[in-house]
């Protein structure tokens, strides 16, 4: 335990002055103990007394290139050392460039890009062109979602991070995606889970009246929510059930695009192409803040004549367009979309199934490319999560204790609820993801002990 003390006892002025004048997200600000990072190269990053840790979470699942990619860095600075800053209203070759690129890159006729500073004003900004596009009021999205933290974005989110921003925003009507481990449909095949989540969609559709509805959104895989993969058929049926209703498909790859799911975009892996994708996270692996929507010829032409009534001083940062274009070209150089296909077929994929036939507690195992999750349960007849939905405290103990363990043994893992999942950066070796695989099959004994079934 020498280790946990290291790491989380005060060992410096960063320490002490982040305590004292830092509020983080998402946090009680009384209990927080930060890690004080002092670096990080690829796959790794270390604390400032020196312990290393295998990155399982790339950060929030953003880091797509990993830490420190020397050409990104020097893309970075090399803009920096030009021009670091333009208004929105210009244009510019690296502002170009990114666009350029990100729309070759993009599905169907998804060829222009707004650019903004994160996800979640993508996913405002989605939802305002939606909007306008159709004349219709209300947005659709599941409740497992995450679409970010900003006054609209919270709204769409289902999850329970919306419970205490629930202030009042109109028009958003949550329902029930598919999730076939878990079926709310009764189903027990996959294909009846797609049937009958779609028809749910329809029923809702229908009782709050089509014509009402500008936009569905929905994250192409759910990310924190669980790597909930859509059965085959759902998103084909969802881009169907939206031309027939005229209802924009908002595709939020803010955490499954760029490579996450082993496809540039994530809704390549089922052929479907929306009306809108918002993007984040991986598009430069967050070297500097950026996020956008790209934007289908019919949308943007919406905005020919009229005006756009949004817009970000930092919309298309040029620091940030130079980072997406660096990255882009590091991710064609470099194989990055099939190395991280690869590392889920042919090494997360089978090292995770072997898992499962050793831990009664790994309930059901689930994910492609480096986008995996381990849903850990007490007993698997009855799927009772290892700990219970949203839990927090002592109910959240047992997966406390999972982190606390991986923490000890150099692995800095991502956890939510009742699972535990795999996402290092997608061009992690071989060799380091089975590295941290074998750390969470020790840790496992852990939930093994709790596991009563
Ligand atoms: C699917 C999805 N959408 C939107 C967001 C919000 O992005 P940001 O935190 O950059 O605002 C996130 C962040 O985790 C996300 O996972």
């Amino acid at each position: 335990m020498a280790a946990m003390t290291a790491v989380d006892a005060p060992v410096s002025a960063t320490y002490a002055n982040d305590r004292k004048h830092v509020f983080h997200s998402w946090s009680s600000q009384g209990t927080l103990k930060p890690m004080v990072i002092a670096g990080g190269e690829g796959s790794w990053f270390w604390t400032e007394d020196g312990k290393r840790y295998l990155d399982f979470s790339s950060q929030l699942v953003n880091i797509n290139i990993g830490h420190q990619h020397p050409k990104l860095v020097a893309a970075i600075q090399e803009q920096a050392g030009k021009l670091c800053t333009i208004a929105p209203g210009h244009a510019h070759e690296m502002r170009s460039e990114a666009a350029r690129l990100i729309a070759e890159l993009a599905p169907g006729d998804l060829d222009m890009v707004f650019f903004t500073n994160a996800g979640a004003d993508a996913t405002d900004n989605a939802i305002r062109m939606a909007r306008l596009h159709t004349g219709r009021h209300k947005v659709m999205a599941t409740y497992r979602s995450y679409h970010g933290a900003s006054g609209g974005s919270i709204a769409v989110t289902g999850d329970p991070r919306r419970w205490p921003n629930e202030t009042g925003v109109s028009g958003v009507v949550h329902f029930t995606g598919p999730y076939p481990y878990r079926s709310a449909f009764y189903a027990d095949s996959e294909a009846q889970e797609t049937e009958r989540a779609l028809a749910h969609l329809r029923h809702t559709i229908m009782v709050e009246g089509p014509s009402t509805i500008a936009c569905i959104i929905l994250e192409t895989v759910v990310g924190t929510n669980g790597i909930l993969i859509p059965p085959p058929g759902y998103l084909q049926g969802v881009r169907e059930i939206c031309d027939e209703f005229g209802i924009v498909y908002i595709a939020d790859e803010v955490m499954a695009g760029f490579g996450r799911c082993g496809e540039w975009f994530a809704v390549d892996h089922w052929d479907v192409t929306p009306d809108l994708i918002t993007f984040a996270k991986g598009s430069n692996s967050g070297y500097v803040p950026i996020g956008g929507v790209i934007i289908s010829q019919r949308i943007a032409d919406s905005f020919k004549e009229r005006q756009f009534p949004g817009g970000l001083t930092y919309s298309g940062h040029i620091l940030g367009c130079a980072s997406v274009v660096a990255s882009i070209g590091i991710f064609k150089e470099e194989g990055i979309i099939e190395h991280a296909r690869m590392l889920g077929t042919d090494v997360i994929a089978p090292a995770l199934a072997k898992l499962q036939e050793k831990h009664p507690s790994i309930g059901d195992v689930r994910g492609l490319g480096v986008f995996w999750a381990l849903e850990l349960v007490r007993n698997r007849e009855t799927r009772e999560p290892l700990v219970p939905f949203n839990a927090t405290g002592a109910d959240a103990a047992p997966m406390a204790e999972l982190i606390a363990a991986c923490k000890e043994r150099g692995l800095y893992p991502f956890t939510h609820f009742n699972r535990m999942h795999v996402v290092p950066p997608c061009n992690t070796p071989v060799d380091e993801v089975l590295q941290g695989i074998e750390i969470i099959d020790e840790v496992l004994d852990l939930a093994d002990a709790r596991y009563t079934g």
